[in-house]
């Protein structure tokens, strides 16, 4: 089994990136021959700062390898050091229906978000097809936001393989229900452009700051508590902490005498103690940057010869 995930380096990376895909991504690595890059051909529909993406590029990679991400098990790249990626993208595009890109919901929350509307920006779907079929990946975790995507991919496969032959497999993606959609500060999905995220590693201070000003409703502290499934901060604690604890945090909840001041206290404490094992082996890249540029490098060189025979294949059965 071939599994592949990306993720853009357009930011600081947020525990909702951790559980949706980061977490699924580096369980999956034991299960086949994973393939995980960071999409910055992706991002630059974002980033016009030169410095800026070079240094979330290698963030990210730093990230991922202090969550854990294994590079002897999976293959750990940067999608630009694969640009075969590119013209396999222009050949899917004039397969693709632009009604297929038109659906999709990405491009309106984008713009509405005060992206520029590029053509990038709205052929991105194409290029992230490119990705998935190029390496022939059969299962690819992603957060729901990211489902369209793979359907679409699929859409551009059976396309392209019904006019030229069979160049590529179907992928399906892998959405774990639980984790789909990880709620920000103020329980709307925690995402990078809501300014409503908690990074997985940074300053204690800011982020115990952040996680106690996760928005509640305003039942006072007496009164047993209701209507917790919406509560963000009882979300993130069933994420973050054991059963157990959660049960008991859950249970004075609805008691009533536990206030939410408590459970954003919790919430804080369950967190910082779930990336404590990560961040110890964040500082340990972090003396010795040089092994993220080495894995990047040896990734890619993995990466390449997978992605360069299927472009192959393409380009033949398209009459290049
Ligand atoms: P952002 O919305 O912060 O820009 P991205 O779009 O870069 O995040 O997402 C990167 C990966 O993380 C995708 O697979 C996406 O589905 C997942 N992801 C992002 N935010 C969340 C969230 N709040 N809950 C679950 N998964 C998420
Ligand atoms: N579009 C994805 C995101 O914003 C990143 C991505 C690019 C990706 N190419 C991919 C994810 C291929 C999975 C497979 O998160």
């Amino acid at each position: 089994m071939r599994i592949l995930s990306g993720i853009q380096p357009s930011g600081t990376l947020h525990i909702g990136n951790y559980f949706g895909m980061m977490r699924p991504s580096i369980e999956l690595q034991q299960k086949g021959e994973a393939f995980y890059f960071i999409a910055d051909y992706h991002a630059l529909t974002s980033i016009h700062d030169a410095k800026l993406l070079r240094e979330y590029s290698r963030d990210v990679a730093l990230d991922f390898l202090a969550c854990g991400l294994d590079p002897a098990r999976a293959i750990l790249f940067r999608q630009s050091d694969v640009p075969e990626v590119t013209e396999l993208a222009w050949l899917l595009s004039v397969v693709t229906p632009m009604s297929l890109l038109e659906k999709c919901h990405s491009y309106k929350d984008k713009t509405a978000k005060g992206i520029a509307p590029t053509h990038g920006l709205f052929a991105y779907p194409v290029l992230m097809a490119a990705d998935i079929l190029i390496y022939q990946s059969d299962v690819v975790p992603v957060g729901r936001d990211q489902k369209q995507h793979v359907e679409v991919t699929r859409d551009i496969a059976v396309k392209f393989n019904a006019q030229f032959g069979e160049v590529f497999k179907l992928p399906e993606p892998q959405i774990r229900e639980a984790v789909a959609l990880v709620p920000g500060s103020d329980g709307q999905k925690m995402s990078k452009s809501y300014n409503n995220t908690i990074e997985i590693f940074g300053d204690e201070k800011a982020l115990r700051k952040k996680v106690m000003g996760i928005q509640t409703d305003s039942q006072p502290l007496e009164v047993p508590k209701t209507d917790l499934e919406k509560n963000p901060a009882w979300l993130l604690l069933k994420l973050l902490a054991s059963e157990p604890a959660f049960a008991e945090m859950d249970r004075k909840l609805r008691a009533g005498g536990t206030g939410y001041g408590d459970l954003k206290k919790a919430v804080f404490e369950n967190y910082w103690a779930y990336f404590a094992e990560a961040r110890k082996r964040r500082e340990g890249f972090l003396k010795d940057p040089s092994v993220i540029d080495r894995v990047l490098k040896e990734g890619a060189e993995k990466a390449r010869p997978v992605a360069r025979a299927t472009l192959d294949r393409a380009r033949k059965a398209v009459g290049l």
